[in-house]
């Protein structure tokens, strides 16, 4: 039988800080907490995981492309590029698989920079404002999606 295809949880700039960073917007969990967390709930309904943070948006791009072929949807928390590459939205443009735009914090109760997003138009949902509890979100859309 075939391999099931992952979902793609990538992350963006600074996302590696989780835990020390800003706890009072991004709150005490780690990224290494959000995976193992992400990898247990997926385990659980039957998905995997493919895990990835990078401070460059040239990998993030690069990451995009290649969940076209590799990856049965994507997760991706862009952290500040969400507000300034054109070149990620024309990657989730690109791309055929779903990709689900995740934010810990509320950007929309934030500075007025953050209210604009280049992935929101192609992605296909978006989960903001919910803590680190938006990446189970996003798993738990995606899991309904592949039921469908
Ligand atoms: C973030 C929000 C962005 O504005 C910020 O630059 C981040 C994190 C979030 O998850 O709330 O790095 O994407």
């Amino acid at each position: 039988m075939a391999q099931k295809k992952p979902i793609f949880i990538l992350n963006g700039p600074n996302l590696n800080l989780l835990g020390t960073r800003e706890p009072e917007q991004y709150g005490n969990h780690t990224l290494a907490d959000i995976e193992a967390e992400c990898r247990a709930l997926a385990d659980n309904k039957g998905m995997v995981v493919e895990f990835r943070q990078s401070n460059h948006e040239g990998e993030l791009v690069d990451w995009l492309h290649e969940a076209n072929d590799a990856a049965c949807a994507v997760i991706i928390n862009a952290g500040a590029l969400t507000h300034t590459s054109l070149a990620l939205g024309d990657a989730v443009r690109a791309i055929d698989v779903p990709v689900v735009e995740v934010h810990i914090s509320n950007v929309h109760a934030r500075e007025t920079v953050r209210h604009h997003s280049y992935i929101s138009a192609p992605a296909a949902g978006i989960i903001v404002g919910f803590g680190t509890m938006g990446y189970a979100l996003a798993i738990d859309a995606v899991a309904r999606w592949n039921e469908t």
